[in-house]
């Protein structure tokens, strides 16, 4: 178990992100938010990775940023890269568990996670990191969403598996609804956030990784793990997508 998930951090921490997304879809996010303009924010990044997100927080906002994941080479990586874009000033990294968050509760403007609640559960994080918002704070979340009411069953099947909770975007809505948020905002990644920004550079890493892991039997595993769902994507891109998910607190 160890070893499996030193070979998932050797996989992944030599990226700039760990799951689909991009800057720009950040970026939009953030114009969705309303947060621009405001000064002085504290925002929380959640399952932040090597910092993708963090990144363009720090940069497009007036903000201190908590940068949390519970695996410390890659906030190592987050750090070594906010220092060379002169961020470093502006982010703080912070090595927890998104289940155990040591926050005071009310600190935090917004909270933002690409791609982690579902470590959680999409609901479990909402409600729990819900009370770590100051009153109207906002929470944006990137999560896996099915596009369309009906999909191939070899994909439900597949997803049902590793994560129950993929669901349609209303569906998501109606959970954020129901856990004190007002929806603001819902976009789907498109397919470059997946193909280019993700995809295409774990597969440019295969080779190395394996030969630096002695192609192990555990490395070509994990390996032919992602194989088999990048062809799943590839295969079945238009029935699923993260959706970026951005809601206001609700107070009362
Ligand atoms: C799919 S990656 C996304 C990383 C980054 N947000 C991005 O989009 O590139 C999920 C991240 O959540 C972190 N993570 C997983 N379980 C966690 C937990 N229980 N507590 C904190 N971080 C966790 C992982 O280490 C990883 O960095």
């Amino acid at each position: 178990m160890v070893d499996e998930l030193q070979l998932l951090i050797d996989l992944h921490k030599d990226a700039s992100r760990q799951g689909p997304g991009g800057d720009d879809e950040t970026r939009h996010a953030i114009a969705l938010s309303g947060l621009k303009g405001a000064t002085n924010l504290k925002i929380a990044d959640i399952g932040c990775g090597t910092g993708a997100s963090t990144l363009v927080l720090a940069k497009e906002l007036d903000a201190h940023i908590t940068a949390v994941d519970f695996l410390p080479d890659f906030l190592v990586k987050l750090e070594e890269a906010a220092g060379r874009a002169d961020l470093a000033d502006c982010i703080t990294t912070l090595c927890a568990t998104m289940e155990t968050l040591p926050f005071t509760e009310a600190a935090y403007d917004a909270i933002w996670s690409e791609g982690a609640i579902y470590n959680m559960g999409f609901a479990a994080g909402i409600e729990a990191w819900r009370k770590y918002l100051k009153p109207n704070g906002i929470l944006a979340v990137s999560e896996m969403t099915w596009l369309t009411d009906q999909r191939p069953e070899k994909l439900q099947a597949h997803w049902q598996r590793e994560y129950s909770e993929v669901d349609t975007a209303s569906a998501k809505m109606a959970v954020l609804e129901r856990l004190g948020f007002s929806p603001i905002g819902y976009f789907p990644l498109p397919e470059y956030c997946w193909l280019d920004n993700y995809y295409r550079p774990m597969q440019q890493r295969f080779t190395e990784y394996l030969h630096r892991n002695n192609n192990s039997e555990a490395a070509r595993a994990m390996v032919l793990a992602e194989k088999t769902e990048i062809s799943l994507y590839e295969q079945h891109k238009a029935f699923l997508s993260y959706g970026y998910y951005i809601a206001r607190k609700i107070d009362g």
